[in-house]
């Protein structure tokens, strides 16, 4: 078993190149399968949901090579629409390569992704939109078949901004006869990133960014190749360690717009942060103070995914700060593991109230998330005396190297086998 050991109490000062996004990458690699050709995905993240979307390409008849820093995919052989059980469930953003294996082969079997640690994680919004696109789904036994001899375009009304419904929509709308429109489209970077690269392999999609996106189907694509961006949320993450450790750190590689809502938050709780071309600077004399209520919402919202940090960062503020999630159910789990080393956090269902507290100290605490893992590694740096975090396998799905990371900006922080 791997655990992260943590000294809390350094300051965090240095500069980081931010790793490649993982939510950017998964649906690059499931639109690959769109081509039968060769597609160079760079700046590709090491992580195990990146290893598990590989995992998902090899076993569709895809090739695939590490060259550097970049994934080589080629897809010239893909001869299997099906996706067994087991790599499922290995991730449950695999659901995301529906859309594509229906627009290459017509016909998709899937087991259902099921729920997860953030509760609830329906999938009805995607596979609303692979019927209206004319594929017949049946689900039976907690496995999906879905057919469709033609995909016909449509227009599309998601009744929420789901991400991963707008990216399964735009993956099978690339196969439809005609030109689709997603109405109240998801408009998260990463649609506008999987547009990039639909677009460089010879793809017409429009809009991404914006709510509503057209997507002209039935073109000849070809392979491609990719530049993975920066991973916001790594890149929040570690913002918020600096600014409750205090410290002076400078992120490059990232875009600033796309980190404003957290680094707003940040420069409210006191920090002085200063955004370049594509760096944000942070400088924090901790401890920082209680900001305003924080409302996640999708982007431009303040990002669910950057709530955990961004309560990790005000265990010891001044003052209480209400958070109030709006995106997944259970985004709280790992409370409960924050309060065994002292923090004072109060949850009532989606709302959340952390009352920052003198002095927080080291405990044996246990990853639930991986957000929430996150979360628990900036509490351990803000404690007194030693964390030890265990089930690391969540962290790992998101961060390449957490502890590589935040050593590099002067933590006490190694990761050992016990
Ligand atoms: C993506 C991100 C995840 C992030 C989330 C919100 C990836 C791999 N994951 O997840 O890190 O936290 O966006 O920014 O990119 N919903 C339905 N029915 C559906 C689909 C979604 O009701 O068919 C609901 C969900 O339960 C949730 C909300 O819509 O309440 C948003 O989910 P969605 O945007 O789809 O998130 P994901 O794509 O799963």
């Amino acid at each position: 078993m791997q655990e992260l050991f943590v000294e809390g109490g350094k300051r965090l000062c240095g500069e980081l190149t931010i790793q490649g996004s993982k939510n950017g990458v998964l649906p690059v690699l499931a639109a690959t399968i769109l081509c039968a050709g060769e597609c160079v995905v760079e700046n590709c993240p090491h992580l195990s949901d990146v290893e598990a979307s590989v995992a998902i390409l090899r076993h569709l008849g895809c090739c695939t090579r590490r060259d550097g820093g970049a994934l080589v995919v080629d897809t010239t052989h893909m001869d299997r629409g099906e996706v067994p059980d087991a790599l499922m469930r290995e991730m449950r953003s695999s659901v995301i390569f529906l859309g594509a294996i229906l627009a290459r082969q017509g016909e998709a079997t899937l087991s259902y992704p099921g729920g997860c640690e953030l509760g609830p994680r329906p999938i009805d919004l995607h596979l609303a939109a692979l019927r209206a696109l004319g594929a017949e789904i049946e689900e039976r036994g907690g496995v999906l078949r879905c057919k469709a001899k033609v995909l016909t375009a449509a227009e599309l009304v998601l009744p929420l901004p789901s991400v991963g419904a707008t990216e399964n929509a735009i993956l099978a709308a690339c196969g439809a006869e005609g030109t689709t429109v997603i109405y109240n489209a998801a408009r998260e970077p990463e649609i506008a990133e999987l547009q990039d690269f639909l677009n460089a392999m010879g793809a017409d999609v429009r809009g991404a960014g914006s709510s509503i996106v057209t997507v002209a189907g039935k073109r000849a694509l070809h392979g491609g190749t990719h530049r993975v961006i920066a991973d916001r949320i790594v890149a929040a993450t570690y913002l918020c360690a600096a600014a409750a450790c205090g410290g002076d750190v400078r992120l490059s590689g990232v875009e600033p717009r796309q980190l404003s809502t957290v680094t707003g938050a940040l420069a409210e709780a006191g920090c002085q942060v200063e955004s370049a071309d594509s760096a944000v600077t942070l400088r924090s004399a901790a401890p920082i103070r209680a900001i305003r209520p924080v409302r996640t919402a999708p982007y431009p919202g303040f990002p669910t995914d950057a709530q955990p940090a961004l309560m990790a960062a005000l265990l010891k503020s001044a003052g209480s700060t209400v958070f109030v999630e709006n995106i997944f159910e259970n985004r709280y789990r790992h409370v409960d593991e924050l309060a065994r080393m002292g923090a004072d956090v109060r949850v009532a269902g989606r709302v959340a109230v952390v009352s920052g507290v003198e002095a927080l100290h080291g405990a044996s605490v246990k990853c639930t998330d991986l957000r929430g893992g996150a979360a628990l590694v900036l509490a351990g740096l803000q404690a007194e005396g030693v964390t030890r975090v265990t089930r690391l396998e969540h962290i790992d799905r998101g961060y390449e190297s957490i502890e590589r990371d935040l050593a590099a900006l002067g933590a006490a922080i190694a990761r050992r086998e016990t």
